[in-house]
C-alpha cells in the first residue's frame, strides 16, 4: 500500500495525526447474493475493502484496524495479503456499528498498551470511492474546530435508508436518527450520515459505554455517540461532502456496477488530463494500478489491468486486454490478449495474438496474427509474423520465424526448451521438437521437423520424397467435379512417379 503523502508536505500539524483508522467490515452483505463476501468484490482492479484500506492509509494513521466477522477467515486472509500491517479485530455476538467500533477501540488500546488518545477515524469497507483527500479534510476540520465528533454527510435527493442529520440553529449536529427510528418530520431531512467520522478517542470510549440497543433494530448504534458526546458538552459538527459518490456504499451488484463505472470514468479522466488519448472512454476500462505515459493512445474496446504500464507514443487497441504487461515506447498492440509479458520499444503485436506469461518481445520485434506465445524471449528485431506457437523458447536478434512454426515443447510429461540463434531464417511449418537448438544464421526448409541441433549457418530440411500418382482422381473419383476439371485440363492416366523435391521457400 502506498503512503500517498510520503513525499509531499505533511498534511497535519504534528499533534493532529490520527491515532487510528477503524474500517468496519463485519457485515454480511446479503444483498450481493454472492458466495464471495461483499467487501471482496472488485471494482477498478481492487476489492472494495482494498479501496477502503488505500483511503485509510493515505491518512498515515498510527494504527489501522479492520473489524471482521462475516466469512472471517477469507476476509482476514485477503486483508492481510493487501496490508500485513492491519490489526484484525473480531466483532462478537453483539450487533451494530457501535459495538464494532467498541471492540476495535479495545483491541487498539490493548495493542498500544495504553488507552489511545487523539483522533480516531471510522470508515466502512464498502464505500470504495472515498479518497484520502476527503478524509484529510474531515480530520483537519475536526482538529481545527476542536470537535468531539465530526461526521461526513451528504445531501441526497432520496435519503431512504440512511441516518438523518439533525442540526441545531448554530449548525452543529444534535443527533443522528436512523431511518427506521425516524419520525415523519425527521424523514423529510435530506442531509444523511455517510458513516464516516472523526472522533476524539477519549470521548468515543466513554460515550460508547452509554450506548444501548434500545432501538427498532436492537443494535448498538455508533450514531448514538453523537448525541451523547453533545450532551456531555462536546462540539459535534458535520462536513458536507460535495462529491456524493465518495460516500456511496455498494450494497448490491447494481450499485457496485454503478460505482465501478464512475471509478473508471474518473481514472480515464485523470489519464486524459495527463496527456493520454482515450478515443472511446465508454469502452475503455483501466485499473487504478495501471501507469500510462504522455502521448499514449488507447483505442476503443481496451482493458488495461494490474501492473500494466504503457510507455510514450505506444498505441494499444482496438479490442485489447492486457494484464500485467509492459508496453515499450512507440509499440503497437492491436487486438491482443496479453498477460505477464513485456513488449519492447517500437515492437508490434497483433492482430489476434495471445501473449501468455513470460513473453518478452525485444525492441522492434514482431509477434503477428494468430500467434500464441508463452515463456519465450524474442530478441531485438526478430519476427514471428503469422500462425504459430512459441513456448519455452529463446530466440536471438533479427531472426525471422516463418509462417506456421511450432515449438513442440511438451513431451506429455515435461516441458523442454528450444533455443534459436540470431539472423536465423526458418521456413513455413517448421516444427522444433524440444529440447533442440538452432545456431546463428541457420536456415530450415518448409515443413522441417527439427529433432537434432542445427549448427550455425547450416540448412536443415527433413522430408520424405513426394509421391505423385498421375490420373488418380479420374480413376478413383469418377464423375466428381474434380475429375471433370482434371479431364478438361488434360489429366493423364494413373501412373506412379516419384518427383524430385522442389526448392522450398518460406514466408518473409
Ligand atoms: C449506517 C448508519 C447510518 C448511515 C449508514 C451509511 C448506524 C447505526 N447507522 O447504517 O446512519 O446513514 O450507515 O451507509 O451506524 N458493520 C459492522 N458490524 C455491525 C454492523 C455493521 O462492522 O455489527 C459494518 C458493515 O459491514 C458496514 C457498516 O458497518 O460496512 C455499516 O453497516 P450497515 O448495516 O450497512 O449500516 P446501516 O444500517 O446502513
Ligand atoms: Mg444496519
Amino acid at each position: 500500500m502506498s503512503h500517498q503523502n510520503a513525499d509531499t508536505a505533511r498534511p497535519y500539524p504534528p499533534g493532529a495525526y490520527p491515532a487510528a483508522v477503524i474500517v468496519l467490515a463485519a457485515g454480511a452483505g446479503t444483498r450481493m447474493k454472492s458466495r464471495t463476501p461483499k467487501i471482496l468484490h472488485p471494482l477498478g482492479g481492487l476489492s472494495m475493502v482494498g479501496h477502503a484500506l488505500n483511503a485509510a492509509r493515505g491518512l498515515e494513521p498510527e494504527s489501522l484496524a479492520v473489524v471482521v466477522r462475516h466469512e472471517r477467515e477469507r476476509v482476514a486472509r485477503h486483508i492481510t495479503e493487501l496490508d500485513p500491517g492491519v490489526l484484525l479485530v473480531d466483532q462478537d455476538d453483539v450487533p451494530g456499528t457501535g459495538r464494532a467500533v467498541q471492540v476495535a477501540l479495545d483491541a487498539l488500546d490493548g495493542h498500544a498498551g495504553q488507552p489511545l488518545s487523539g483522533t480516531v477515524v471510522v470508515t466502512y469497507g464498502d464505500v470504495p470511492l472515498l479518497t484520502s483527500e476527503t478524509l484529510l479534510a474531515l480530520v483537519k476540520a475536526h482538529h481545527d474546530d476542536g470537535n468531539a465528533v465530526s461526521v461526513l454527510t451528504a445531501v441526497l435527493d432520496d435519503a431512504t435508508g440512511y441516518g438523518r442529520i439533525e442540526r441545531a440553529a448554530d449548525g452543529t449536529v444534535t443527533a443522528i436518527v436512523e431511518h427506521k427510528d425516524a419520525t415523519a418530520a425527521q424523514l423529510a431531512i435530506r442531509e444523511v450520515n455517510s458513516g464516516i467520522y472523526a472522533f476524539d478517542a477519549g470521548i468515543l470510549r466513554t460515550s460508547l459505554l452509554q450506548v444501548d440497543a434500545e432501538n427498532s433494530q436492537g443494535e448498538m448504534y455508533l450514531t448514538d455517540v453523537l448525541g451523547i458526546a453533545r450532551a456531555d458538552g462536546g462540539r459535534v459538527a458535520a462536513l458536507v461532502a460535495s462529491d456524493h459518490w465518495q460516500v456511496e456504499g455498494a450494497n448490491d451488484r447494481v450499485q457496485l456496477a454503478h460505482l465501478g463505472a464512475e471509478l473508471n470514468r474518473r481514472t480515464l479522466e485523470r489519464w486524459m488530463r495527463a496527456g493520454v488519448s482515450i478515443i472511446d472512454p465508454g469502452t475503455t476500462w483501466i485499473d487504478g494500478t495501471v501507469l500510462l505515459a504522455e502521448d499514449v493512445t488507447i483505442l476503443p474496446g481496451t482493458q488495461l489491468h494490474g501492473s500494466t504500464q504503457v510507455a510514450r507514443d505506444a498505441v494499444v487497441g482496438p479490442d485489447t486486454t492486457l494484464t500485467d504487461v509492459h508496453v515499450g515506447e512507440g509499440a503497437h498492440v492491436i487486438r491482443t490478449h496479453g498477460t505477464g509479458s513485456r513488449i519492447g520499444a517500437g515492437a508490434s503485436v497483433g492482430p489476434f495474438t495471445y501473449l501468455r506469461p513470460g513473453t518478452v518481445l525485444g525492441d522492434e520485434g514482431k509477434i503477428g496474427a494468430f500467434y500464441e506465445t508463452k515463456n519465450v524471449t524474442v530478441g531485438r528485431g526478430s519476427k514471428l509474423s503469422h500462425l504459430g506457437y512459441a513456448g519455452d523458447a529463446e530466440i536471438g536478434d533479427y531472426t525471422n520465424i516463418g509462417c506456421g512454426n511450432i515449438t513442440a515443447n511438451y513431451d506429455g510429461v515435461s516441458k523442454h526448451r528450444t533455443t534459436i540463434g540470431s539472423h536465423v531464417r526458418t521456413s513455413s511449418n517448421t516444427v522444433f521438437v524440444a529440447p533442440v537448438a538452432v545456431g546463428d544464421g541457420a536456415y530450415t526448409g518448409a515443413g522441417a521437423v527439427i529433432r537434432k541441433d542445427v549448427p550455425p549457418g547450416a540448412l536443415a530440411v527433413s522430408f520424405a520424397p513426394q509421391r505423385t500418382t498421375e490420373g488418380w482422381v479420374t480413376e478413383k473419383r469418377p464423375g466428381t467435379a474434380s475429375a471433370e476439371a482434371a479431364r478438361a485440363a488434360g489429366s493423364a492416366a494413373s501412373t506412379d512417379t516419384p518427383s524430385t523435391p522442389t526448392e522450398e521457400s518460406g514466408h518473409a
